[in-house]
């Protein structure tokens, strides 16, 4: 069954998204573009880029190494359709497939695979296969805000361990493409870009939800009592009391929540 993603879900995090990625991975991939001494336009795929989010943050820092066309490809056709250039420079094309169809998705002469929040939710094999298609291509590849398991609320309660256990088992469930790598997905993402040659480096991008975020923490909250629900039925009674608790304490400005993420970025030749 594919994951869909509601537009006003992923409106709430692109400020927080935002907020949490590094910029030493652009940084570093600017700077090899510039060594490789690579002219003209840069090719860019954005894999599960729902209304462009990634775009909007990579294309006007990439805008010093040269002017861009990007692909962004999402099955879901409404979120797609609100993907549109944010600055001068870039031109923007909106190719609608469902990824996890098996179709080859990085074409000859790509400069960049780029994905946010999405490696968590895709397959070892369907990774894999991703990445012998960039190595291929000689593309490089930067997948950002990747869900690394890892959440720390500043006051504990005694249910978190708990729940963020079930909503781990969650994430690794089938979301269309197979067992999903959840919190892994850093991990094959490094190893598997290494095994191809490629110059591998990773930086945290974690959020870091307090009242001002209060929003983005109540829908986050809820996501993960589903999540947990999902895997721990029998504990309905005690999930809702714990997401009361926490959303409760969030809005009153009484806990801070940090959410890990991780960024990858891979430079082909060695
Ligand atoms: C968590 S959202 C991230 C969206 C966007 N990259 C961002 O950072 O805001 C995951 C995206 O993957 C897309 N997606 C999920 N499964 C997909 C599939 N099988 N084929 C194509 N896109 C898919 C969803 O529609 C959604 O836009």
């Amino acid at each position: 069954m594919s994951e869909h993603f509601d537009a006003a879900w992923l409106a709430l995090r692109e400020p927080v998204d935002h907020a949490a990625r590094p910029g030493s991975l652009v940084e570093a991939l600017c700077s090899h573009w510039t060594a490789a001494g690579m002219g003209g336009r840069r090719r860019v795929v954005d894999l599960g880029s729902g209304t462009g989010s990634n775009l909007r943050y990579l294309a006007p820092r990439l805008a010093r190494c040269g002017e861009q066309d990007w692909t962004l490809v999402d099955h879901d056709e409404g979120l797609l359709a609100q993907g549109c250039a944010p600055c001068a420079g870039v031109v923007v094309q909106l190719a609608q497939a469902d990824l996890a169809a098996g179709e080859r998705v990085v074409p000859r002469g790509c400069d960049l695979v780029t994905g946010s929040a999405l490696l968590d939710l895709v397959s070892r094999a369907w990774l894999e296969d991703l990445l012998e298609g960039c190595r291929a291509a000689g593309a490089a590849v930067l997948f950002a805000l990747s869900y690394d398991g890892q959440v720390h609320w500043s006051d504990p309660d005694p249910e978190d361990s708990r729940v963020l256990d079930a909503v781990n088992r969650h994430q690794r469930g089938d979301k269309g493409w197979g067992a999903a790598l959840g919190p892994d997905a850093t991990t094959a993402c490094v190893q598997g870009l290494q095994t191809r040659g490629y110059r591998v480096s990773q930086a945290a991008s974690p959020w870091t939800i307090d009242h001002r975020r209060a929003a983005l923490g109540q829908e986050l909250v809820r996501g993960w009592v589903e999540a947990a629900l999902a895997v721990e039925p029998e504990r309905a009674t005690r999930l809702r009391a714990w997401g009361e608790r926490r959303i409760r304490a969030l809005r009153a400005g009484q806990v801070t929540v940090t959410v890990g993420h991780q960024d990858v970025l891979g430079l082909p030749g060695g």
